[in-house]
């Protein structure tokens, strides 16, 4: 079972990159493989350009397609989720997240922007044909507190909690998912299958 998850934030000290964190620990201890993108790591320049063909933005497109689920975690911006995540999601070809599920994340300042995800990232993700967009978490800059020097970032009692639920539900969404059948592996069974009436 392979899981990407994307991190929609141009800053490097980030809390929604935090939650990302976490959320790919508890799924690598659900025995999910997971491969992250930061958006910040892509080079400007190939998002900006929408360059399809670059290097980083083939490898990825093959990531997301070869993946059974995704989670995307993306801080508020202006009401919504970050410019910088849009434009990778841009670079997605069409039907990207056919057959596939989704767990968004988002952080941002206030919770009267707790519904940004449903509002903004949730018609891109329907648009990329996701199977199936599970209800995200938002978690507001208070419930993740960075701590001193090198020390962990501390996530709130409640978050932990919701993000541990939101796992639980993210991996059996992810064991349930119909595999889709290769049409000569469809021919066959079809040529080998009895009926009786
Ligand atoms: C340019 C910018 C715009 C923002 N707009 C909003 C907003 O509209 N609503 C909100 O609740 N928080 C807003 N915030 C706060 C961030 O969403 C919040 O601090 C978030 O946790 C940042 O995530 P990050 O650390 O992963 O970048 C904004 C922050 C920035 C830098």
């Amino acid at each position: 079972m392979l899981v990407v998850a994307v991190g929609g934030s141009p800053s490097a000290r980030s809390r929604s990159g935090v939650l990302l964190e976490q959320a790919s620990q508890g799924l690598q201890a659900r025995g999910v493989e997971v491969a992250t993108f930061q958006v910040r790591e892509f080079d400007p320049v190939d998002l900006l350009h929408a360059r399809f063909n670059s290097a980083s933005v083939l490898q990825w497109q093959d990531a997301v397609e070869r993946a059974d689920g995704l989670i995307v975690s993306t801080p508020v911006y202006k009401a919504s989720f970050s410019g910088a995540l849009k434009t990778l999601l841009d670079l997605l070809p069409e039907r990207a997240l056919e057959h596939k599920v989704v767990l968004p994340l988002a952080t941002g300042g206030s919770i009267a922007h707790m519904l940004a995800v449903d509002y903004a990232l949730k018609p891109v993700l329907a648009a990329l044909k996701a199977q199936e967009v599970l209800h995200g978490i938002f978690a507001d800059d208070s419930q993740i507190a960075y701590g001193q020097g090198s020390a962990a970032p501390q996530l709130a009692d409640v978050l932990v909690q919701r993000l541990e639920s939101a796992l639980d539900t993210f991996s059996s969404a992810l064991a349930r998912r119909p595999r889709p059948v290769a049409p000569g592996v469809l021919n066959d069974r079809l040529l080998r299958s009895h009926f009786s009436i």
